[in-house]
């Protein structure tokens, strides 16, 4: 078919020309988290230590048991007992001022952590870094002007003519809301390659135990620190792209009337984040509707037919999607194993899941990167309350390239 001329503003443009020919891809993917491992264990007495707070024994004994329900077993996170001495003000609320702190923290560790997992990912894609030509970056850590983008993209010592999106204060849904905006750019813009990052981290949100805020222990004891990278191209070229998954489709809705179940306030201390024992039950109850706008392109497969990539808000949130769904129990391991060894890592929970399922898809023997399921749902919720998704079809493993760096069989992620 001869290309299609459109005439505007009085400039031709040669609309066949920009866009892709097949659906974006997924091309790698990798993740970094902070060196610094607290158990989930020993973290109450840590915290309470940390800010003082030991005197409050029955609060204490109620952080305990919320950690000990997380079904947590680990987090990796930046703001350590050394870091918090030397930013006391983050550990006490009476200081009146945190702010200032916290920005500074996050406008160091956020880039750079994007850039343990970009370097890897990029070493896998097996590209030169010259090749990027997109960024699109996601945080909930952090506003500054210029933004995480731009220092991510230094660091990297990406060309200076990439186009950048930063996208800020994305909560939990952003790690299924950069994926959508990366398909978007990778479909209509022929030969793009986007390098897509979350990178996630305490620093704005951390708070000291305050009994007139149950709900901010639950945030305490949920969140950890993480960044994750993936590379996004469409038309992948034959020996030298090697792709995980194709995005078949992105979706997104708002629920009406949730407005108060969780959102943030950036004040003079921080995040002021706000979660209310709703949010399992919006999510739950609206799911299905959202899901099912794209399973009808595939067919209709049955949810236990397909694989998925979750965003690991809480064990309460994944219990209520199980029996919405009616999924067994083993489909969301790959979700469950990251909350259990990373926590609520934001906006790159939904991103560490999908490396998760195609590691496990690898430990399984498993004829495709989607546990030999053909289609699967990556999906994230955030404030709003937002609900973000996209659909995936896998390829065959064999079609891809395998790090032998990285440890497949060792990951005790089989159910
Ligand atoms: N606020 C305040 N307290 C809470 C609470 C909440 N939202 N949820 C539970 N608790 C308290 C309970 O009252 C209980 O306290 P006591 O022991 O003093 O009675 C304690 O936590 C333990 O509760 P349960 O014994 O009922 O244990 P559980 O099995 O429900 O596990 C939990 C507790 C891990 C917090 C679980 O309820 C959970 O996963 N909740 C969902 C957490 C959540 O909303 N996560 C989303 C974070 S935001 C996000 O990811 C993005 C987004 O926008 C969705």
């Amino acid at each position: 078919m001869p290309p299609t001329s459109v005439q505007s503003s009085g400039l031709k443009c040669q609309k066949a020309l920009q866009a892709a020919e097949s659906v974006a891809t997924v091309l790698a993917i990798a993740t970094a988290v902070p060196p610094t491992e607290f158990l989930q264990s020993e973290y109450p007495d840590f915290l309470f230590r940390v800010c003082d707070c030991d005197a409050k024994i029955a609060l204490k004994d109620k952080f305990r048991r919320i950690c000990e329900k997380t079904e947590i077993r680990k987090r990796n996170i930046f703001l350590t007992e050394e870091v918090l001495k030397a930013n006391p003000s983050i550990c006490f609320r009476d200081a009146g001022h945190s702010l200032r702190e916290r920005q500074d923290i996050a406008a160091v560790q956020v880039p750079k952590l994007a850039q343990e997992a970009a370097v890897k990912a990029i070493k896998e894609w097996g590209r030169p870094k010259s090749d990027i030509t997109h960024v699109v970056f996601g945080t909930t850590c952090g506003i500054h002007m210029p933004g995480a983008d731009l220092q991510f993209s230094k660091l990297m010592g990406l060309e200076t003519t990439v186009k950048r999106v930063m996208m800020y204060q994305i909560g939990c849904s952003g790690g299924a809301a950069v994926l959508r905006v990366a398909k978007d750019l990778a479909e209509n813009n022929k030969g793009a390659r986007v390098l897509v990052v979350c990178s996630e981290g305490t620093a704005l949100g951390f708070v000291p135990p305050n009994e007139d805020k149950p709900e901010e222990l639950v945030e305490t004891a949920l969140f950890g620190d993480g960044a994750v990278c993936v590379i996004v191209g469409a038309d992948p070229i034959p020996k030298v792209d090697r792709p995980l998954f194709e995005l078949l489709w992105a979706g997104e809705c708002f629920v009406p009337e949730s407005d108060k179940a969780v959102y943030g306030d950036l004040t003079e201390v921080g995040m002021d984040f706000h979660l209310t024992r709703k949010v399992p039950f919006l999510i739950s109850d609206n799911i299905a509707k959202l899901l099912n706008q794209a399973r009808k392109i595939v067919n209709n497969p049955n949810w236990n037919d397909m694989f998925w990539a979750i965003h690991g808000g809480g064990p309460a949130i994944l219990r209520k999607i199980e029996t919405a769904l009616q999924l067994a129990p083993h489909k969301l391991a790959a979700t469950r194993e990251v909350l259990r060894e990373y926590g609520n890592v934001y906006s790159g929970s939904c991103l560490f899941a999908l490396d998760q399922i195609r590691l496990r898809s690898l430990a399984m023997d498993a004829s495709t990167t989607g546990e030999s399921c053909e289609y699967g749902f990556l999906c994230a919720f955030g404030p709003g309350l937002t609900m973000d998704a996209l659909l995936l079809s896998s390829v065959p493993t064999t079609a891809n390239f395998v790090d032998e760096t990285r440890n497949y069989t060792l990951n005790a992620v089989l159910p």
